[in-house]
């Protein structure tokens, strides 16, 4: 009796005192599965010592075993079972790799006959990785429950097996990531509305899963379109253009989506867009800047003058924040300052995603699809699928675009041929296609094409686009000429690329000569793929570019930066790119100069304006709502919110010029030598500006104007 009571309190103790040691299940160690069970061929006799035969090096397994299904390769199939155990611990971990396939190639925690838990590789396209991750099951809930573990292999082919080692129940997991339940999804979810109003609105939360989605009228589809849907809580509406379909019956299909998603449920239509009562007035919406009301936008496209407007398209995702669904999007402006937004001017369509290209005034109407007398407009881009090609679309009216039925016009070149530049060669009477070709080994190189008509292209040349080496002008070219130092019987011919590397040099209709190596441009941070206008009066070459400043958290991302205007002049080192904001911008000053009151000035939106004759100064900056911009005169350089960029005094001054937004901010500098857009998320409450915060002995001479700024917003 003594005794049996002796041992009753020992047992105890040793299961408290053990009450956090971790339980093996397995680690298939031994030569065969010991007391589990294995049906079909999947698993062969016993565990694994690593890769068998014909698979890719397998790791991260502990030991020298482990479950290994790939026994007589990927189309083998089976089950292992283990014997039944107590449920004692908190958690269940184990590492696994293989195949992702939910039911057919995982491992399932069965309790009272139903699955509580399942868990498979990470891997379901060709590629991917044998390794095998730490993962864990939560199992508190079925403690002192029965359970059993069972390893799956049911799938044949491309990664139709599973790997399994270490299985131990614990309490203390440590860093091992809980597996995440799947969601059960449906494939093709299917809702069928009929058109009342203009625009139909798409759910979007930005970061969740990519969905793929159909649209079909009459049977035929019309749009298809990748997008982050809100399967609940909706962070934004993304607008399609439904107007043409009006009275019909559209099909919208999804997939795949959660068997509980809202997401087609909440499709909303509207003549207007959801959620506008802020439109343009949104906290990361900058108000000098062009950004499209909806969606991303990067590169500038087809910019061109037409009709008495100037165009604006615009790479465009209507559907996303980020990257990707590729449209031309659509503005306009009077001034080149106010911009109204239109609907999408070129959607994807079979030939692929609508990529940057170029836009031009046929004025003989070469290409024949001028109407009533009068010249077409006509784009040319890149249709990025499979193969990637150039083709062309016009418009007679600035608002309607129509693809041209022969499309393509360039037929694929490489893989990565792209960003079509057309102008009119007037000496020689012919269009010229600058197109840029990667070539094979990454090699980048730009060709030129002729035409008559801009239907038919003939390939005329082929650069590299600098002297050195193998270093080369890259993607999004340019290419226009100018005078030099204002002098119209000195032009030359520039090319540049996205990076805004250029050249400069001779062209005779065919080929482009460069004079020297590639030079180095615009000195700020995420400026890319600018382009030139076309066909604007009096001959002025004004630039727009892609700047990556991004409005987190916004229904929109990225801007396109101020107009600028491009000039060659002569500099110590020889002729160079220059950049002035252009004129038209004046016309946002709210009132007259404020230099005089600085103390007191408050502005969101700033132009400042300062001629500097340094003196014996060594230093002086500027601080305009938080961003410091500061010269250093021995030096000559100018530093940007920490930026550096070299900028040499001209004339024994310092010219600068600066506007600030709420998401960038753009410095020009040396007469305009030195541009340095910078993306900055500016503080609302900081409005101020310090001007002449000067460090050194002696104040410099500084001529200053500084104005507040109106929006550029007028919707
Ligand atoms: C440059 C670029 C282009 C391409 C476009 C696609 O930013 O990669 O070369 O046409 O963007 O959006």
């Amino acid at each position: 009796m003594k005794f049996v009571l002796l041992l009753t309190v020992f047992v105890t103790v040793v299961t408290f005192a053990n009450a956090a040691e971790p339980i093996l299940i397995s680690d298939f160690e031994g030569t065969d599965y010991g007391n589990w069970k294995s049906t079909g061929t999947a698993f062969g006799i016993g565990p694994a010592h690593g890769k068998l035969d014909g698979q890719m090096p397998v790791e991260g397994y502990q030991g020298r075993g482990l479950v290994n299904s790939f026994m007589g390769g990927d189309n083998a199939t089976g089950t292992l079972t283990s014997p039944l155990f107590k449920i004692e611990r908190k958690f269940i971990t184990f590492l696994i790799g293989g195949g992702g396939w939910a039911d057919e190639t995982c491992m399932n925690l069965v309790v009272d006959g139903k699955v509580v838990r399942t868990a498979a590789g990470p891997n379901t396209v060709s590629g991917g990785s044998e390794r095998l991750e730490p993962a864990a099951w939560d199992i508190g809930e079925f403690a002192g429950r029965k359970a059993t573990l069972v390893i799956i292999d049911q799938r044949q082919g491309g990664w139709g097996h599973i790997n399994v080692d270490q299985i131990v129940m614990t309490d203390d997991r440590g860093s091992v990531p809980i597996v995440v339940p799947p969601v059960p999804v449906a494939r093709n979810v299917i809702r069928n509305l009929m058109i009342e109003k203009k625009l139909l609105h798409f759910p979007v939360k930005t970061g969740s899963k990519h969905r793929v989605v159909t649209v079909s009228v009459d049977g035929k589809v019309v749009r298809r379109f990748d997008i982050e849907l809100a399967d609940e809580d909706v962070q934004w509406w993304a607008p399609m253009d439904v107007s043409e379909w009006t009275g019909k019956m559209l099909t919208v299909i999804a997939d795949v989506l959660p068997v509980n998603s809202k997401a087609l449920d909440t499709l909303r239509q509207a003549d207007t867009l959801i959620d506008s009562e802020n439109l343009y007035q949104e906290p990361l919406r900058s108000q000098l800047h062009f950004s499209p009301k909806r969606g991303w936008t990067n590169d500038p496209n087809g910019l061109v003058f037409y009709n008495g407007e100037y165009h604006l398209f615009f790479q465009h995702n209507p559907y996303g924040w980020n990257w990707g669904n590729m449209h031309w999007g659509h503005a306009t402006s009077h001034d080149l300052v106010h911009w109204k937004e239109h609907s999408e001017a070129l959607y994807p369509d079979e030939q692929g995603p609508m990529f940057s290209g170029s836009a031009v005034v046929d004025w003989n109407n070469t290409s024949g699809f001028g109407k009533d007398g009068k010249p077409p407009l006509v784009l040319i881009y890149t249709a990025a699928g499979n193969p990637t090609v150039q083709s062309i679309a016009y418009s007679n009216d600035g608002r309607s675009f129509t693809k041209y039925s022969q499309n393509p016009v360039i037929k694929q070149i490489s893989g990565g041929n792209r960003d079509p530049k057309v102008f009119w060669h007037e000496l020689t009477k012919q269009w010229v296609l600058v197109l840029y070709v990667e070539a094979p080994g990454k090699q980048h190189t730009i060709h030129f094409f002729n035409s008559p008509n801009l239907r038919d292209w003939k390939l005329a040349s082929i650069t590299k686009g600098g002297i050195d080496g193998d270093k080369y002008l890259f993607e999004c070219p340019d290419f226009f000429e100018l005078a030099v130092d204002g002098d119209v019987s000195k032009k030359k011919w520039v090319l540049t690329a996205a990076n805004s590397e250029y050249a400069i040099g001779t062209f005779d209709g065919a080929s482009f000569t460069p004079e020297h190596s590639r030079l180095a441009d615009v000195r700020g941070v995420g400026f890319y793929a600018a382009q030139t206008f076309s066909d604007i009066p009096n001959n002025r070459r004004i630039q727009i570019g892609w700047s990556q400043a991004p409005s987190p958290g916004m229904s929109f991302n990225q801007l396109q930066t101020l107009p600028c205007e491009l000039t060659l002049r002569t500099t110590s080192d020889g002729v160079r790119l220059h950049r002035e904001p252009v004129k038209e911008l004046e016309a946002l000053r709210d009132g007259p100069n404020q230099a005089n009151s600085l103390a007191t000035f408050r502005s969101e939106l700033i132009e400042m304006r300062a001629e500097i004759e340094p003196g014996q100064a060594g230093k002086f900056e500027f601080i305009l709502r938080g961003a410091k911009i500061s010269y250093d005169l021995k030096e000559q350089v100018i530093l940007v919110n920490g930026h550096r960029a070299p900028a040499p005094m001209v004339n024994g001054k310092q010219n600068l010029v600066v506007f600030v937004d709420r998401t960038m901010l753009e410095v020009f500098a040396s007469d305009g030598l030195t541009y340095v857009p910078m993306p900055f998320i500016s503080k609302p409450q900081d409005q101020s500006v310090l001007a002449n915060a000067q460090v050194g002995d002696d104040a410099p001479n500084i001529r200053l104007q500084v104005y507040k700024l109106k929006s550029s917003w007028t919707e």
